[in-house]
Protein backbone atom coordinates (compact mmCIF):
# COMPACT_ATOMS: atom_id res chain seq x y z
CA UNK A 1 0.00 0.00 0.00
CA UNK A 2 1.11 3.49 -1.05
CA UNK A 3 0.26 6.40 0.68
CA UNK A 4 -1.57 8.61 -2.25
CA UNK A 5 -1.66 12.36 -2.01
CA UNK A 6 -4.49 13.95 -4.02
CA UNK A 7 -4.90 17.27 -5.19
CA UNK A 8 -8.17 18.54 -6.66
CA UNK A 9 -7.03 21.00 -9.57
CA UNK A 10 -9.29 23.71 -11.66
CA UNK A 11 -8.43 21.81 -15.06
CA UNK A 12 -8.07 25.37 -16.85
CA UNK A 13 -6.15 26.90 -14.29
CA UNK A 14 -4.43 24.61 -11.92
CA UNK A 15 -2.10 26.02 -9.00
CA UNK A 16 1.45 26.16 -10.14
CA UNK A 17 2.30 25.51 -6.30
CA UNK A 18 0.78 22.09 -6.92
CA UNK A 19 2.19 21.26 -10.29
CA UNK A 20 5.53 22.60 -9.31
CA UNK A 21 5.48 20.31 -6.06
CA UNK A 22 4.56 17.55 -8.71
CA UNK A 23 6.66 17.64 -10.96
CA UNK A 24 9.72 17.72 -8.23
CA UNK A 25 8.01 14.31 -6.87
CA UNK A 26 7.81 12.65 -10.74
CA UNK A 27 11.56 13.80 -11.13
CA UNK A 28 12.57 12.10 -8.07
CA UNK A 29 10.41 9.10 -9.38
CA UNK A 30 6.87 9.34 -7.60
CA UNK A 31 3.69 8.08 -9.41
CA UNK A 32 1.12 10.52 -10.90
CA UNK A 33 -2.05 9.95 -11.78
CA UNK A 34 -3.04 13.02 -14.27
CA UNK A 35 -5.74 14.06 -16.60
CA UNK A 36 -5.67 14.37 -20.36
CA UNK A 37 -8.12 15.41 -22.44
CA UNK A 38 -8.36 11.74 -23.35
CA UNK A 39 -8.21 10.08 -20.15
CA UNK A 40 -6.37 9.76 -16.66
CA UNK A 41 -2.97 8.58 -17.21
CA UNK A 42 -0.58 7.14 -14.98
CA UNK A 43 2.85 8.71 -15.08
CA UNK A 44 6.33 8.34 -14.22
CA UNK A 45 9.06 10.33 -15.13
CA UNK A 46 10.55 8.22 -18.44
CA UNK A 47 14.14 8.30 -17.71
CA UNK A 48 13.61 6.44 -14.15
CA UNK A 49 13.55 2.99 -14.88
CA UNK A 50 12.67 2.47 -10.90
CA UNK A 51 9.47 4.48 -11.39
CA UNK A 52 9.05 2.97 -14.78
CA UNK A 53 8.68 -0.19 -13.54
CA UNK A 54 6.59 0.50 -10.71
CA UNK A 55 4.01 1.61 -13.39
CA UNK A 56 3.67 -2.08 -14.64
CA UNK A 57 3.43 -3.10 -11.08
CA UNK A 58 0.88 -0.33 -9.74
CA UNK A 59 -1.48 -1.49 -12.99
CA UNK A 60 -0.66 -5.00 -12.91
CA UNK A 61 0.60 -4.73 -16.81
CA UNK A 62 2.56 -7.10 -18.37
CA UNK A 63 6.12 -6.22 -19.00
CA UNK A 64 5.78 -6.44 -22.75
CA UNK A 65 3.15 -3.89 -23.60
CA UNK A 66 4.67 -0.71 -24.22
CA UNK A 67 3.85 2.97 -22.43
CA UNK A 68 3.01 6.13 -24.54
CA UNK A 69 5.38 8.98 -23.33
CA UNK A 70 3.90 12.19 -23.36
CA UNK A 71 5.73 14.94 -24.86
CA UNK A 72 4.84 19.38 -24.21
CA UNK A 73 7.01 20.25 -27.19
CA UNK A 74 9.17 19.28 -30.55
CA UNK A 75 12.21 19.50 -28.17
CA UNK A 76 11.04 16.57 -26.26
CA UNK A 77 10.04 14.82 -29.41
CA UNK A 78 13.79 14.60 -30.60
CA UNK A 79 14.51 13.46 -27.12
CA UNK A 80 12.70 10.72 -26.92
CA UNK A 81 12.90 9.28 -30.97
CA UNK A 82 16.05 9.10 -32.88
CA UNK A 83 15.39 10.89 -35.95
CA UNK A 84 11.55 11.96 -36.28
CA UNK A 85 10.97 11.88 -40.01
CA UNK A 86 9.53 15.58 -41.33
CA UNK A 87 5.77 14.78 -41.05
CA UNK A 88 6.22 15.21 -37.10
CA UNK A 89 7.07 19.12 -37.92
CA UNK A 90 3.09 19.29 -39.67
CA UNK A 91 2.02 17.26 -36.87
CA UNK A 92 3.08 19.81 -34.18
CA UNK A 93 1.64 22.38 -36.24
CA UNK A 94 -1.79 20.87 -37.42
CA UNK A 95 -2.90 18.44 -34.87
CA UNK A 96 -0.87 18.54 -31.57
CA UNK A 97 -1.75 19.15 -28.64
CA UNK A 98 -4.37 16.75 -29.15
CA UNK A 99 -5.54 13.04 -29.19
CA UNK A 100 -2.57 11.50 -31.58
CA UNK A 101 -0.06 8.92 -30.58
CA UNK A 102 2.43 8.30 -33.34
CA UNK A 103 4.91 5.10 -33.47
CA UNK A 104 8.21 6.74 -34.14
CA UNK A 105 11.71 4.72 -33.90
CA UNK A 106 13.03 5.19 -30.25
CA UNK A 107 16.19 6.81 -29.20
CA UNK A 108 18.86 4.20 -27.49
CA UNK A 109 18.55 6.33 -24.22
CA UNK A 110 15.02 5.66 -23.40
CA UNK A 111 15.15 2.38 -21.14
CA UNK A 112 13.53 -0.77 -22.98
CA UNK A 113 11.23 -1.08 -19.98
CA UNK A 114 8.93 2.14 -21.26
CA UNK A 115 8.69 0.46 -24.82
CA UNK A 116 8.61 -3.24 -23.76
CA UNK A 117 11.53 -3.73 -25.70
CA UNK A 118 10.34 -2.87 -29.19
CA UNK A 119 12.64 -0.39 -31.42
CA UNK A 120 9.89 2.06 -31.74
CA UNK A 121 8.18 4.49 -29.44
CA UNK A 122 4.72 5.67 -28.49
CA UNK A 123 4.64 9.69 -28.46
CA UNK A 124 2.15 12.03 -27.91
CA UNK A 125 1.68 15.81 -26.54
CA UNK A 126 -1.90 15.94 -24.68
CA UNK A 127 -4.34 18.76 -25.00
CA UNK A 128 -4.91 19.30 -21.39
CA UNK A 129 -3.05 22.23 -19.35
CA UNK A 130 -2.28 20.47 -16.33
CA UNK A 131 -0.87 17.42 -18.34
CA UNK A 132 0.94 20.17 -20.90
CA UNK A 133 2.52 22.64 -17.09
CA UNK A 134 3.84 19.02 -15.84
CA UNK A 135 5.61 17.66 -18.93
CA UNK A 136 6.97 20.59 -19.57
CA UNK A 137 8.20 21.07 -16.11
CA UNK A 138 9.55 17.11 -15.48
CA UNK A 139 10.16 16.36 -18.83
CA UNK A 140 8.83 13.86 -20.94
CA UNK A 141 6.71 11.23 -18.98
CA UNK A 142 5.57 7.66 -19.39
CA UNK A 143 2.21 6.97 -18.48
CA UNK A 144 -0.70 4.55 -19.78
CA UNK A 145 -4.46 4.90 -18.63
CA UNK A 146 -4.50 5.08 -14.84
CA UNK A 147 -6.90 1.90 -14.93
CA UNK A 148 -5.75 -1.24 -13.78
CA UNK A 149 -5.32 -3.47 -16.37
CA UNK A 150 -7.79 -4.83 -18.51
CA UNK A 151 -10.64 -2.62 -16.78
CA UNK A 152 -12.30 0.40 -18.82
CA UNK A 153 -10.16 3.57 -18.92
CA UNK A 154 -10.60 6.09 -16.50
CA UNK A 155 -12.43 9.22 -17.72
CA UNK A 156 -13.66 10.37 -14.43
CA UNK A 157 -12.58 10.71 -10.87
CA UNK A 158 -14.04 8.23 -8.98
CA UNK A 159 -12.97 5.58 -11.82
CA UNK A 160 -9.08 6.71 -10.57
CA UNK A 161 -10.33 6.36 -6.78
CA UNK A 162 -11.48 3.31 -7.11
CA UNK A 163 -8.46 2.09 -9.61
CA UNK A 164 -5.14 3.62 -8.07
CA UNK A 165 -5.57 4.95 -4.45
CA UNK A 166 -3.31 3.30 -2.53
CA UNK A 167 -1.23 2.04 -5.85
CA UNK A 168 0.30 5.51 -6.51
CA UNK A 169 2.23 8.15 -4.82
CA UNK A 170 -0.52 11.49 -6.17
CA UNK A 171 -3.76 11.36 -8.21
CA UNK A 172 -4.37 15.02 -9.53
CA UNK A 173 -8.17 15.04 -9.88
CA UNK A 174 -9.25 17.57 -12.55
CA UNK A 175 -12.86 16.22 -12.98
CA UNK A 176 -13.48 14.18 -16.13
CA UNK A 177 -11.48 14.29 -19.03
CA UNK A 178 -12.82 15.92 -22.25
CA UNK A 179 -13.27 12.99 -24.57
CA UNK A 180 -13.40 9.46 -23.15
CA UNK A 181 -12.13 7.52 -25.34
CA UNK A 182 -8.16 7.31 -25.80
CA UNK A 183 -5.72 8.74 -28.27
CA UNK A 184 -5.45 7.65 -32.04
CA UNK A 185 -2.66 5.68 -32.54
CA UNK A 186 -0.88 5.84 -35.92
CA UNK A 187 2.41 3.92 -36.79
CA UNK A 188 4.45 6.28 -38.49
CA UNK A 189 7.27 3.95 -39.48
CA UNK A 190 5.60 1.83 -41.73
CA UNK A 191 4.85 3.41 -45.31
CA UNK A 192 1.45 3.87 -45.96
CA UNK A 193 0.79 4.66 -42.32
CA UNK A 194 -1.21 1.87 -40.10
CA UNK A 195 -4.40 2.65 -37.86
CA UNK A 196 -2.81 1.03 -34.70
CA UNK A 197 -5.92 2.13 -32.51
CA UNK A 198 -8.62 3.97 -33.60
CA UNK A 199 -9.06 6.82 -31.11
CA UNK A 200 -10.65 10.48 -30.11
CA UNK A 201 -9.07 11.68 -33.40
CA UNK A 202 -11.10 9.77 -36.35
CA UNK A 203 -8.27 8.95 -38.83
CA UNK A 204 -9.87 10.52 -41.66
CA UNK A 205 -9.19 13.91 -40.13
CA UNK A 206 -5.26 13.16 -39.65
CA UNK A 207 -5.53 11.80 -43.74
CA UNK A 208 -7.67 15.31 -44.28
CA UNK A 209 -5.16 17.24 -42.44
CA UNK A 210 -1.27 15.38 -43.50
CA UNK A 211 -2.38 14.45 -47.11
CA UNK A 212 -1.77 10.95 -46.16
CA UNK A 213 -3.66 7.50 -46.16
CA UNK A 214 -3.94 5.47 -43.64
CA UNK A 215 -4.27 1.55 -43.34
CA UNK A 216 -7.23 0.40 -41.08
CA UNK A 217 -6.81 -3.36 -40.28
CA UNK A 218 -9.46 -5.75 -39.11
CA UNK A 219 -7.59 -5.46 -35.36
CA UNK A 220 -8.01 -1.50 -35.88
CA UNK A 221 -11.52 -2.33 -36.55
CA UNK A 222 -12.04 -4.77 -32.84
CA UNK A 223 -12.89 -7.41 -35.30
CA UNK A 224 -9.69 -9.48 -34.72
CA UNK A 225 -6.77 -9.75 -32.34
CA UNK A 226 -2.94 -9.02 -33.52
CA UNK A 227 -0.48 -11.23 -32.86
CA UNK A 228 2.40 -10.00 -31.00
CA UNK A 229 5.10 -7.34 -31.89
CA UNK A 230 2.78 -4.61 -33.95
CA UNK A 231 1.07 -3.28 -31.28
CA UNK A 232 1.49 -5.54 -28.27
CA UNK A 233 -1.49 -3.61 -26.08
CA UNK A 234 -4.18 -5.23 -28.39
CA UNK A 235 -3.79 -8.96 -27.46
CA UNK A 236 -4.81 -8.42 -24.26
CA UNK A 237 -8.20 -8.30 -22.81
CA UNK A 238 -9.20 -4.80 -22.70
CA UNK A 239 -12.09 -2.08 -21.34
CA UNK A 240 -13.71 -5.34 -20.10
CA UNK A 241 -16.58 -4.50 -17.70
CA UNK A 242 -16.96 -7.74 -15.24
CA UNK A 243 -21.02 -7.74 -16.76
CA UNK A 244 -20.77 -10.21 -20.13
CA UNK A 245 -21.54 -7.99 -23.64
CA UNK A 246 -23.29 -8.93 -26.72
CA UNK A 247 -22.96 -6.37 -29.59
CA UNK A 248 -25.41 -6.52 -31.66
CA UNK A 249 -24.66 -4.85 -35.28
CA UNK A 250 -25.75 -4.71 -38.24
CA UNK A 251 -24.10 -3.02 -41.69
CA UNK A 252 -26.47 -0.01 -42.00
CA UNK A 253 -27.80 2.18 -38.86
CA UNK A 254 -29.99 4.42 -40.76
CA UNK A 255 -33.29 3.03 -40.27
CA UNK A 256 -33.24 3.12 -36.27
CA UNK A 257 -36.24 1.77 -35.36
CA UNK A 258 -36.02 -1.54 -37.86
CA UNK A 259 -32.60 -2.32 -36.12
CA UNK A 260 -34.21 -1.28 -32.47
CA UNK A 261 -36.97 -4.26 -33.18
CA UNK A 262 -34.23 -6.70 -34.30
CA UNK A 263 -32.10 -5.54 -30.85
CA UNK A 264 -35.24 -6.13 -28.80
CA UNK A 265 -36.14 -9.66 -30.98
CA UNK A 266 -32.40 -10.67 -29.90
CA UNK A 267 -33.01 -9.62 -26.47
CA UNK A 268 -35.83 -11.44 -25.75
CA UNK A 269 -34.18 -14.58 -27.31
CA UNK A 270 -31.12 -13.73 -25.05
CA UNK A 271 -32.54 -12.71 -21.91
CA UNK A 272 -34.39 -15.40 -20.97
CA UNK A 273 -34.25 -16.06 -16.94
CA UNK A 274 -31.29 -13.62 -17.48
CA UNK A 275 -30.97 -9.46 -15.41
CA UNK A 276 -30.29 -7.91 -18.68
CA UNK A 277 -29.84 -4.55 -19.37
CA UNK A 278 -29.53 -3.16 -23.00
CA UNK A 279 -26.68 -0.42 -23.35
CA UNK A 280 -28.52 2.03 -26.26
CA UNK A 281 -28.38 5.38 -27.61
CA UNK A 282 -31.33 8.06 -26.32
CA UNK A 283 -33.04 7.64 -29.86
CA UNK A 284 -34.03 3.87 -29.39
CA UNK A 285 -34.19 3.36 -25.46
CA UNK A 286 -37.68 4.60 -24.70
CA UNK A 287 -38.19 1.51 -27.17
CA UNK A 288 -36.59 -0.74 -24.83
CA UNK A 289 -38.21 0.46 -21.65
CA UNK A 290 -41.65 0.16 -23.67
CA UNK A 291 -41.08 -3.66 -24.20
CA UNK A 292 -39.70 -3.45 -20.04
CA UNK A 293 -35.60 -4.04 -20.82
CA UNK A 294 -33.28 -1.60 -18.16
CA UNK A 295 -31.51 0.44 -20.26
CA UNK A 296 -28.01 2.44 -19.39
CA UNK A 297 -28.60 5.18 -22.30
CA UNK A 298 -25.29 6.98 -23.30
CA UNK A 299 -26.08 9.80 -25.57
CA UNK A 300 -27.29 10.66 -28.90
CA UNK A 301 -26.36 8.46 -32.44
CA UNK A 302 -26.94 12.46 -33.54
CA UNK A 303 -23.55 13.21 -31.24
CA UNK A 304 -20.77 10.87 -31.14
CA UNK A 305 -18.52 12.86 -29.00
CA UNK A 306 -21.22 12.49 -26.25
CA UNK A 307 -21.26 8.65 -26.70
CA UNK A 308 -18.00 8.55 -26.66
CA UNK A 309 -17.47 10.12 -23.12
CA UNK A 310 -20.00 8.61 -21.51
CA UNK A 311 -19.25 5.00 -23.04
CA UNK A 312 -16.29 3.74 -20.09
CA UNK A 313 -18.65 5.10 -17.54
CA UNK A 314 -21.39 3.21 -19.01
CA UNK A 315 -18.77 -0.02 -19.02
CA UNK A 316 -18.79 0.57 -15.18
CA UNK A 317 -21.99 1.79 -14.39
CA UNK A 318 -23.10 -2.18 -15.74
CA UNK A 319 -21.32 -4.09 -13.07
CA UNK A 320 -22.50 -1.85 -10.52
CA UNK A 321 -26.07 -2.76 -11.51
CA UNK A 322 -25.24 -6.60 -11.25
CA UNK A 323 -26.62 -7.68 -14.67
CA UNK A 324 -26.29 -10.77 -16.44
CA UNK A 325 -25.83 -10.07 -19.77
CA UNK A 326 -25.69 -6.24 -21.18
CA UNK A 327 -27.21 -6.40 -24.67
CA UNK A 328 -25.27 -3.50 -27.03
CA UNK A 329 -26.00 -1.62 -29.68
CA UNK A 330 -23.69 -1.11 -32.41
CA UNK A 331 -23.04 2.27 -34.19
CA UNK A 332 -21.71 2.73 -37.96
CA UNK A 333 -17.76 3.01 -37.79
CA UNK A 334 -17.74 6.95 -39.32
CA UNK A 335 -15.62 9.23 -37.43
CA UNK A 336 -15.41 8.71 -33.71
CA UNK A 337 -17.90 5.68 -34.47
CA UNK A 338 -14.73 3.67 -35.09
CA UNK A 339 -13.27 3.94 -31.92
CA UNK A 340 -16.31 3.57 -30.29
CA UNK A 341 -16.74 -0.08 -31.71
CA UNK A 342 -13.29 -1.26 -31.41
CA UNK A 343 -13.68 -0.53 -27.71
CA UNK A 344 -17.24 -2.36 -27.53
CA UNK A 345 -16.01 -5.39 -29.78
CA UNK A 346 -12.96 -6.02 -27.59
CA UNK A 347 -14.74 -5.63 -24.08
CA UNK A 348 -17.22 -7.92 -25.35
CA UNK A 349 -14.03 -10.56 -26.32
CA UNK A 350 -15.81 -10.98 -29.45
CA UNK A 351 -19.27 -11.77 -28.60
CA UNK A 352 -21.14 -10.15 -31.73
CA UNK A 353 -24.68 -10.92 -33.44
CA UNK A 354 -25.08 -9.39 -36.79
CA UNK A 355 -28.78 -9.22 -37.62
CA UNK A 356 -28.51 -8.08 -41.04
O1 LIG B 1 -5.21 8.62 -24.72
C1 LIG B 1 -4.27 7.87 -24.48
O2 LIG B 1 -3.53 7.40 -25.36
C2 LIG B 1 -4.02 7.50 -23.00
C3 LIG B 1 -3.61 8.78 -22.26
C4 LIG B 1 -3.24 8.51 -20.83
O3 LIG B 1 -2.59 9.41 -22.97
N1 LIG B 1 -3.03 6.49 -22.88
C5 LIG B 1 -3.25 5.19 -23.20
O4 LIG B 1 -2.18 4.35 -22.92
O5 LIG B 1 -4.29 4.79 -23.67
P1 LIG B 1 -2.31 2.75 -22.86
O6 LIG B 1 -1.04 2.30 -22.29
O7 LIG B 1 -3.53 2.37 -22.15
O8 LIG B 1 -2.38 2.31 -24.35
C6 LIG B 1 -1.21 2.43 -25.13
C7 LIG B 1 -1.28 1.53 -26.32
C8 LIG B 1 -1.12 0.07 -25.96
O9 LIG B 1 -2.09 -0.68 -26.67
C9 LIG B 1 0.29 -0.25 -26.44
O10 LIG B 1 0.44 -1.57 -26.84
C10 LIG B 1 0.45 0.70 -27.61
O11 LIG B 1 -0.17 1.87 -27.17
N2 LIG B 1 1.86 0.98 -27.87
C11 LIG B 1 2.74 1.61 -27.07
N3 LIG B 1 3.97 1.63 -27.62
C12 LIG B 1 3.87 1.02 -28.82
C13 LIG B 1 4.80 0.71 -29.85
N4 LIG B 1 6.07 1.04 -29.78
N5 LIG B 1 4.32 0.05 -30.93
C14 LIG B 1 3.02 -0.28 -31.03
N6 LIG B 1 2.10 -0.03 -30.07
C15 LIG B 1 2.51 0.60 -28.98
MG1 LIG C 1 -5.06 1.40 -21.46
Amino acid sequence: MTLTKVFVLDPLNPSKDVIEYCCREVKRGALVVFPTETVYGLGAYVFNIDAVRRVFLAKGRPPDNPLIVHVASVDQVHQVAEAPPDIIKTIAEKVWPGPLTVILRKRKEIPPEVSGGLPTIAIRMPAHPIALELIECVGPIAAPSANISGRPSPTEPHHIYSDMLGRVDIIIDAGSTFFGVESTIIDLTSDPPKLLRPGALPHEKFSEILGKQVVVTDVARGLAESGIAVAPGMKYKHYAPRTPLLIVETSDYSNIDSYAQKVVEVARERCVNKRCIILASRETEVKYRAYGFSVVAIGSRQNMYEIARNLFTALRELDRLGADLAIVEGFSEIGLGLAIMNRLRKASGFNIVKVD
